[in-house]
This record gives structure tokens, sequence and C-alpha cells, in this order.
């Protein structure tokens, strides 16, 4: 019976695991603006570098990307990585810790996480959303929510560039809209940030494209190996075939 349990546990774990991942997945938000990552993308991946390291390193750590793996994959030498990317303090080789003591996480009553690996465990269009998405929310102790995170504790640091935004949350349909259906809330700007609206898709484009990168840093290398590999197996393939019919002259 303990030998079975030792095979059955992990099972049944993973089943709960799946079930409970489905129910999530049902109550979740519907998002409203479509994502699609382009981690290929080496311009938007060292902007998106530049925007991480400016507007969320402050909070956010990445301890599993290094700066000099992150300057070597992306183009970035090291005098430039050292001036615009890395905090005064830190070496080539040390990985992408946060600028916050960590006593300061009180401060907004929920640690910021690590983000090393967000965009694997929400996926790249949840985070995109989610920066889309703070709304001015008055009840809210800093004086904003977020539309995929509710009464989330971040501040809307990017406000400023987007600009601040209210929340309807029964936009005039077309009558599409069956019943039942929650249409997804329609955001207004009140006031105006420094980009524009196009502009700051782009930035949390690139943003989130960076996070895809630096969730699998190898992902690029690994593609380039994954298709050497193949033009080897193809070359064997001929190779061994040809040699099996010299061989096998012979024989008939
Ligand atoms: C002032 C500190 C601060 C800054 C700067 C900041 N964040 Fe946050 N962030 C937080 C805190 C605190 C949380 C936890 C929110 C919660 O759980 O209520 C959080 C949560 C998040 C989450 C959700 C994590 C999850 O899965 O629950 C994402 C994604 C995120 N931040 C991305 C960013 C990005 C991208 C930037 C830069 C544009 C950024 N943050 C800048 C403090 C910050």
């Amino acid at each position: 019976m303990k030998r079975i349990n030792v095979y059955l546990r992990p099972l049944l774990l993973a089943i709960t695991a799946l079930g409970s991942a489905n129910t999530h997945a049902a109550g979740a938000q519907a998002m409203p603006y479509h994502f699609e990552p382009d981690p290929d993308n080496l311009a938007s991946v060292q902007r998106g570098a530049r925007n991480f390291m400016n507007y969320c390193a402050g909070c956010h750590s990445m301890q599993h990307l290094r700066y000099n793996r992150l300057a070597a994959d992306l183009g970035i030498p090291e005098d430039l990585l050292q001036k615009h990317l890395m905090f005064t303090t830190d070496k080539p080789g040390d990985p992408i810790l946060s600028a916050m003591p960590a006593t300061s996480a009180q401060w907004f009553g929920a640690k910021p996480p690590d983000l090393s690996v967000e965009t694997r465990m929400r996926g790249p269009a949840w985070v995109y959303n989610y920066l889309m998405t703070f709304y001015v929310d008055p009840s809210r102790p800093l004086g904003t929510n977020n539309l995929m995170l509710p009464g989330a504790s971040m501040p809307h640091v990017l406000g400023a560039l987007q600009g601040w935004q209210i929340k309807e949350d029964h936009p005039a349909s077309d009558g599409a809209e069956g019943h039942g259906t929650h249409a997804a809330p329609r955001f207004v700007l009140a006031s105006a940030g420094k980009l524009s609206p196009q502009e700051y898709e782009k930035f949390v484009a690139d943003t989130v494209n960076f996070m895809v990168y630096a969730a699998e840093p190898g992902r690029a290398g690994r593609i380039a190996t994954g298709v050497k590999v193949m033009l080897f197996l193809l070359v064997f393939t001929v190779l061994a075939w040809l040699l099996k019919r010299e061989y096998w002259k012979d024989v008939h």
C-alpha cells in the first residue's frame, strides 16, 4: 500500500492542480487586449530591457538573469551596459536584484515578486493586460486599481507615461453580446500621459517581450542548436542510406 502511495500521490496532486488551474481560468477576468509576444525582435527586447531597468527593477528583481548574460544575448557592449542598465554598485556577473531594501516591502502591503519567470507563470498576454489596465479608483489606498489583479498593491508606476484612465464597466455594446457574457470593460483616458496611446502600447509590448526573453534566455541559442542538429541528422541519414546501398550491392 505504501508503495502504491508513492506513485499515486504525485498523480493525485497533479490532477488536483489541473482541476484548480481550470477553475481559476474560468473565474479569471477576460483580457481586453490581444497580445502576441515577439522575443525574437532584438530591438524590441533591447528597448524592453531599458524600460525594465528604469521603471521596474527598483522594486522587482530578476534573480535568474545575470547582467553579462543579458549583455551577451542582446548584443549590448559592456560599457553601455554599465552606464545605462546597471545599478552602480553591481558587477556584470551579478544577477539582477532589485534596488529595494527587503524591509521596504511593507510599504506596499505585498512584496514585489521576482519577475524572472513571470511571463511563464501568468502568460505574456496577462502581463501585457496587467500593464495596460491600471485605472483610477479612489477607494484604493494608492488611488488606482488593476483589472487583471484586483486590489493590486503595486502603484501605477507607468502613470506618467500612459496617463490616468477610468474604467467603464458596461461599455455601450452593439447588441452582439448575449445574456450572461461579461463584455470586457472599456478604458477612457481622463488625463493624458507623456506617451500617446500607440506609443504606450509599444512601450508595454517591448517590456513584455523583454520579460519573455528573460524567462528563457537560452531560447534563441536552443532553437539555433535544434536547427543544426536537424541538418546534421538529415545529412547523416543520406550518408547512412548511401552506405547501406553500397554494402547491399554485393549481397544481391
Ligand atoms: C514601487 C514598486 C514597484 C514598481 C516600480 C513596479 N512594481 Fe510591479 N509590483 C509591485 C508590488 C508591491 C506588487 C505586488 C502586487 C500585489 O500582489 O498586490 C507588484 C506586482 C507585479 C506583477 C504581478 C505579479 C503577480 O503575478 O501577481 C507584475 C506582472 C509586475 N508587478 C510587473 C511590473 C513591471 C513590468 C514593472 C515596471 C514597468 C513594475 N512591476 C514596477 C511593486 C512595484
